[in-house]
């Protein structure tokens, strides 16, 4: 029996106490310290009993735990995991993996180079419904996937935006939401190999975008559509249909992705599949559907399971930082092509 994995945390914010609620339900890791120069973060440390640190790196050095949860602001994710790499600590990094892909590309080289590994904190794709919709997809009974389609509609209370910052350009919903969704396009249905994009300001009027339509190109020559408004009274969301997270009223009955393939097709977070009856298909013809089974489980603390058995040198992370990368690489070419009202191209990492 292995003794609790001493794991820190940098960055004791909204998502750093998640993390923490998940951690302290698990009886094979343990919190051992939390790094945060923030005025709220020691009363944080003092009531979960373990010391605090305003610096991270001094807290590597005096406590050297044996992995650590980054859940501090975008921009100090890339230098933050390269400390922790750098002291030999496996580091589970809360998406965004980076801000630039060159500070990503940095990354997924100090990972390689030290042989330490970085699990980033997509944690959708440890959802098992999710992990229900991959092997489905990748069992080819949906034939020749064809046609995607993503949806993320719904209504951000104006007080969200009482925070100024998000209402700056890149804080908008295209990096703070829509890359949920498509990572697990990318999870679920391949690489996308060329993007199209319109983003508009039109309902709230900020300097980031409160809608967005997205056309994509899957290398499998599947093609795609991503529509998203953070400003519409509508039920079409991951967040309000999963029904993964309670502060949002479930809508069990919507979907938010619809996957078509040339012998079936499925609807996502219902897990419905649809084909045909008989063996000469055709719109006369009548559909039938049938709901796959999976065990729910929470995606947060599947994730944290996962994180120890890869700190534990037991699985490879299901996210590492070049596939995060890749999704990042995904998000800026629709931010180009919005911008620039061409087709654009993800980079590689
Ligand atoms: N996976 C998800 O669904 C999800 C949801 C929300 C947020 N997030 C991610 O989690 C991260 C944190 O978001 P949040 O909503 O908790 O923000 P937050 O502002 O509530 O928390 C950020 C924390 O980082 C601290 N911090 C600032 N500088 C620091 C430093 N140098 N070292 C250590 N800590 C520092 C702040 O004091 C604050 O406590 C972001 O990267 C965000 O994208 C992920």
């Amino acid at each position: 029996m292995n003794s609790p994995l001493q794991i820190a945390l940098i960055g004791a914010g909204v998502m750093g106490r998640q993390h923490f609620q998940h951690l302290s339900k698990l009886p094979d890791a343990q919190l051992c310290a939390v790094a945060d120069p923030g005025p709220q973060a020691a009363v944080f440390a003092a009531g979960c009993g373990v010391p605090y640190f305003d610096n991270h790196r001094r807290m590597l050095d005096q406590v050297r735990p044996q992995a650590v949860i980054v859940a501090n602001p975008n921009n100090l994710h890339v230098s933050t995991a390269l400390d922790c790499i750098a002291a030999g600590v496996p580091v589970l990094l809360e998406k965004p993996v980076g801000v630039h892909l060159d500070e990503v590309r940095e990354l997924v080289a100090a990972s390689a180079g030290y042989g330490v590994p970085v699990l980033v904190g997509h944690h959708r794709r440890h959802n098992p419904l999710i992990a229900s919709a991959h092997e489905l997809l990748a069992s080819g009974v949906l034939g020749q996937l064809t046609s995607v389609t993503g949806m993320w509609q719904l209504q951000k209370p104006d007080s969200y935006f009482d925070v100024l910052w998000r209402r700056d350009p890149g804080a908008g919903m295209l990096f703070t939401n829509l890359i949920h969704d498509l990572d697990l396009m990318r999870h679920l249905c391949g690489e996308v190999v060329q993007v199209q994009a319109i983003t508009r300001n039109r309902v709230r009027g900020f300097a980031n975008e409160d809608s967005a339509a997205v056309v994509l190109e899957f290398e499998n020559g599947a093609l795609g559509s991503l529509t998203g408004s953070d400003a519409v009274a509508a039920p079409w969301s991951w967040e309000l249909t999963s029904g993964e997270n309670p502060v949002y009223p479930h809508q069990p009955d919507q979907p938010c992705y619809l996957l078509a393939g040339t012998r079936g097709a499925l609807s996502i977070p219902q897990l419905r599949h649809w084909r045909y009856a008989v063996a000469v298909a055709g719109w006369h013809q009548p559909l039938i559907s049938e709901q796959l089974a999976y065990e729910p489980a929470e995606a947060l603390d599947r994730q944290l399971q996962h994180f120890i058995r890869v700190v534990r040198g037991e699985a490879c992370p299901l996210v590492d930082a070049a596939d995060a990368g890749r999704t990042l690489a995904l998000v800026e070419a629709i931010r180009q092509a919005a911008e620039t009202g061409r087709a654009c191209t993800p980079e590689t990492l």
